[in-house]
């Protein structure tokens, strides 16, 4: 079964109805010719934006001169209310200060102290689930939750404060379900965002809640018994230039972050998963058999092939994270077009994980893909789930590990098979189905 793609509009026409299109989806309202092509420029009397699909261009803007691409004014602004100056939305010496201290945090050694917490929300997802066609969007976001509370802050997401941020994160999701995607809009920065004022409620509500967590934290770091989880972690290193660490406020908005950029984007990719093995049934009895086997045991989690290659093979068709922008600071040329300070850059992994010239058989569902030359140098050029550069994914190792797990235990402990309607996707905070994601569940014996 090929995977659907939404139906390409044309992005032409009257403001009015471009901005229409835009807010129904993006996705659709996007032209097809970018499955093919290299740039595409739009402009109008709001904004000037460059769709860049060539590789070369891709590895300029993300990986050779980042500092001259940050991310956008609009993008931070629309963001601001509930990161604050979180490490998502900073550019420049600010964001570099704050990857110093995060990314040990997330290198690969630490992987294995994640790897309880992964395997306990498995656990707990597993045993949420009930025989029978249900939206796996919304338990797919719980697990997602339950993951990033027990690594951050060793908290089920049963526990009152991590119930509580959970709820209040779905609230400001519902009041603001395009945010991120305010760059790519062509509204002027004067008109009001829908729902700005119960957003900004929302947003404070978070921000409490994770500010009480981190107080507590600091105190139990001050005691000398702090859990040994991913917040003390961060909290505990200091910048090896300046000797500093966060500070309370700042670590809330480095909490707000991963909470945000960790539970939407986990959601997602495992919600398309989940729905490509039950269109899948021949790779999903190679997960399941995979997953029948595997006990808590890092070592061996790590060392899924076929539940990792499907994992990526999802990731591939539905990038949680849909596009990424960027602004040019100075003049550029791009495959001979003239460039101005203040573009919009977009790089869309959506686009180019379907590239017609950079990969075969673009929508098919295939991971055998990932065993082969012709795949792996497809992933060298267009294969951009996680980002790449120094703002790439932190949270990258510990997503792939926690999409493989859940993948093999949900798999090992349910048979999936198609809901009464196929998914459509769209583009919401991360890549999320129209009308939810429909899958059936049945019990495998002994499960
Ligand atoms: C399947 C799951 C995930 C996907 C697909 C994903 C994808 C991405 C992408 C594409 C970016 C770059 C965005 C941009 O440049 O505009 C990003 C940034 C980021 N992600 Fe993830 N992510 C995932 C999970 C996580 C997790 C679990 C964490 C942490 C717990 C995390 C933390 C971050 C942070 C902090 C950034 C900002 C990095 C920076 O700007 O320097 N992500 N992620």
């Amino acid at each position: 079964m090929i995977p659907p793609r939404p139906q390409s509009g044309d992005a032409k026409g009257t403001l009015p109805r471009l901005i229409r299109a835009f807010r129904r989806d993006l996705l659709s309202g996007l032209p097809q010719r970018l499955y093919r092509g290299w740039m595409a420029e739009y402009r109008n009397p709001l904004i000037h934006s460059f769709f860049c699909n060539d590789p070369a261009l891709i590895r300029l803007i993300l990986q050779d001169r980042p500092g001259d691409f940050p991310k956008s004014d609009r993008l931070a602004e629309g963001l601001r209310p509930l990161l604050g100056d979180g490490v998502f939305i900073t550019n420049g010496t600010q964001w570099a200060r704050q990857r110093r201290i995060i990314d040990p945090a997330f290198e690969g050694g630490r992987l294995r102290q994640t790897f309880p917490a992964i395997w306990a929300a498995a656990g707990a997802m597993v045993d949420r689930l009930e025989p029978g066609e249900t939206d796996i969007e919304p338990l797919c976001s719980h697990g997602a939750a339950d993951v990033i509370f027990r690594a951050l802050f060793s908290l089920p997401i049963e526990h009152h404060v991590a119930a509580q941020v959970f709820a209040a994160f779905r609230a400001h999701q519902a009041g603001q379900p395009l945010i991120n995607l305010a760059a790519l809009l062509p509204l002027p920065r004067w008109m009001p965002r829908p729902h700005s004022r119960r957003t900004r409620r929302t947003a404070d509500r978070i921000r409490t809640l994770i500010r009480d967590l981190v107080q507590a934290r600091l105190a139990a770091i001050a005691a000398g018994d702090p859990p040994d989880d991913l917040a003390t972690k961060i909290m505990t290193t200091p910048d090896p230039q300046t000797g500093r660490s966060f500070d309370a406020a700042e670590m809330t908005d480095q909490v707000a972050v991963f909470f945000l950029a960790g539970h939407e984007t986990g959601a997602a990719a495992l919600a398309w998963a989940l729905w490509l093995l039950a269109a899948h049934p021949d790779w999903q009895d190679r997960v399941a058999a995979e997953g029948a086997v595997l006990g808590c045991d890092f070592s061996a989690a790590s060392r899924l092939p076929v539940t990792r290659a499907v994992f990526r093979e999802a990731l591939r068709l539905y990038p949680p994270v849909p596009m990424m922008v960027r602004a040019a600071s100075r003049p550029e040329t791009f495959r001979d077009r003239p460039v101005p300070p203040g573009a919009q850059l977009v790089v869309s992994p959506w686009h180019l994980h379907r590239h017609e010239r950079l990969w075969d058989r673009p929508d098919a569902f295939d991971p055998g893909r990932w065993q082969t030359d012709a795949g792996k140098a497809s992933a060298r050029d267009a294969y951009l789930p996680f980002s790449a550069g120094p703002r790439a994914c932190p949270g990258a190792g510990m997503a792939m590990l926690e999409g493989v797990v859940m993948l093999a235990r949900i798999t090992a402990a349910f048979r999936l098979s198609p809901g009464s309607r196929p998914p459509v996707p769209i583009a919401r905070l991360t890549v999320r189905g129209r009308d939810g994601i429909l899958i059936r569940l049945e019990r495998r014996n002994g499960a």
